[in-house]
């Protein structure tokens, strides 16, 4: 983690506010998955941070990449080398995944350039992969209970499972080809009976479609991975370690299995650097106004559900105060219950865990303009 007198320098050096990644804890963490999972490949899910930088540092960590849009395939193709202008019969299902279960037309026509994998949940995307994309190979989606999980992925995405062998099924019929199954169990997961339970209905559903003479080789367990952002998470180690004996029991070895990790890969690798532009007193409490917010860097406070915390640089007395964005809108209180010594006009202050679902939701409404990010440690 970068220490504070440099996180300091190099916010007076570059300005703010300013998001620094620090490339050595992007590694770290995917080691780190990596190593409490050993068996799965895992797919780097660039939505979470979509910085190119990052792209390049987990390619040399063998990673694969889950993208959700024709953008975010072309951004994996531009950075990195061996795959770039990479043609059709490539194989490069072992580095990107398309899991948006939802394509557009003029996208699949574009993939259909390449050989890849991409995921479904239901009928009329079928039809329209048989039309655009027929070679694909295709991964169905289940609805899995997303139970105490932050962000929730269910209501949106996935087939019951008890109808996932009759649609397998009929994308056989269609000519395609079904590898396998995937989940998600919703974003920052500490429940590890949405994992267990996903788990038991897959191994159902492998039986089944066996049972009906196809044969799937591929599970993919999504993302979901918990990172501490407050210290209450459990310790992803004693998860990961019931996640292996559940994998290892219900799938033999030749069964691939894959996961789609972002947020634990990414969160916890970038600060931010804000800088204090206003300062009024109301409501009994000092209330901060910094030039970033959530309409910006801290976008995640209403698309993530995640409370940011700000830290002083400087020392003093910690009173309660608010501390909100740069625009015109109310929405953008970023928090009413800080505790912090007074600030002055030009005070900086940081936020820890600001690496996921951050810059890649920030906007310029208002026209303030996105943090400056600064890649440290590539
Ligand atoms: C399909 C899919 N895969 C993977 C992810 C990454 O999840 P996480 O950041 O929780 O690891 C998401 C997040 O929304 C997703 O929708």
């Amino acid at each position: 983690m970068i220490s504070l007198p440099k996180l300091k320098r190099l916010a007076e050096r570059e300005g703010t506010p300013l998001l620094v990644i620090d490339h050595d804890v992007v590694r770290a963490n995917y080691q780190r998955l990596h190593k409490q999972l050993p068996r799965l490949d895992l797919y780097f899910a660039i939505k979470s941070n979509p910085e190119p930088q990052i792209i390049s540092t987990l390619y040399a960590e063998k990673s694969g990449y889950d993208v959700a849009s024709l953008q975010e395939y072309e951004a994996v193709l531009e950075n990195i080398p061996t795959l770039r202008g990479k043609k059709r019969d490539d194989f490069i299902w072992d580095k990107i995944i398309v899991a948006n279960t939802i394509k557009p037309a003029e996208t699949l026509k574009q993939l259909a350039n390449y050989n890849t994998l991409m995921t479904f949940d239901n009928r009329y995307e079928l039809e329209k992969i048989k039309e655009h994309c027929p070679d694909a190979g295709l991964v169905c989606r289940l609805r899995v209970q997303n139970v105490g999980s932050v962000v929730e992925l269910s209501s949106k995405f996935g087939v019951e499972p008890g109808d996932a062998p009759n649609l397998i099924e009929q994308a056989f019929e269609l000519g395609l080809s079904v590898e396998g199954l995937s989940f998600h169990v919703g974003s920052q997961c500490t429940n590890i009976e949405n994992y267990l339970n996903a788990l038991e209905a897959s191994a159902q559903i492998f039986k089944e479609v066996k049972q009906r003479g196809h044969k799937l080789r591929l599970l993919n367990i999504g993302g979901g991975f918990p990172v501490p952002y407050d210290g209450s998470e459990p310790p992803f180690e004693a998860m990961a370690k019931k996640l292996r004996k559940e994998i290892d029991r219900l799938f033999p070895k030749h069964i691939s299995v894959v996961a789609e990790p972002g947020r634990f890969i990414v969160a916890t690798a970038a600060t931010l650097v804000v800088e204090v532009v206003g300062k009024s007193f109301r409501d009994d409490k000092w209330v901060y106004y910094v030039n970033d917010g959530v309409y910006g860097t801290l976008s995640g406070v209403i698309f993530d559900h995640i409370p940011y915390h700000f830290n002083a640089f400087k020392r003093g007395d910690k009173r309660l105060s608010a501390v909100v964005g740069p625009t015109c809108d109310a929405l953008d209180t970023v928090s009413t219950a800080e505790m912090l010594p007074e600030l002055n006009l030009g005070d900086l202050l940081y936020v820890r865990n600001c690496g996921a679902y951050t810059n890649g939701s920030a906007t310029t409404f208002n026209g303030f303009p996105k943090a400056k990010i600064l890649n440290i440690n590539t």
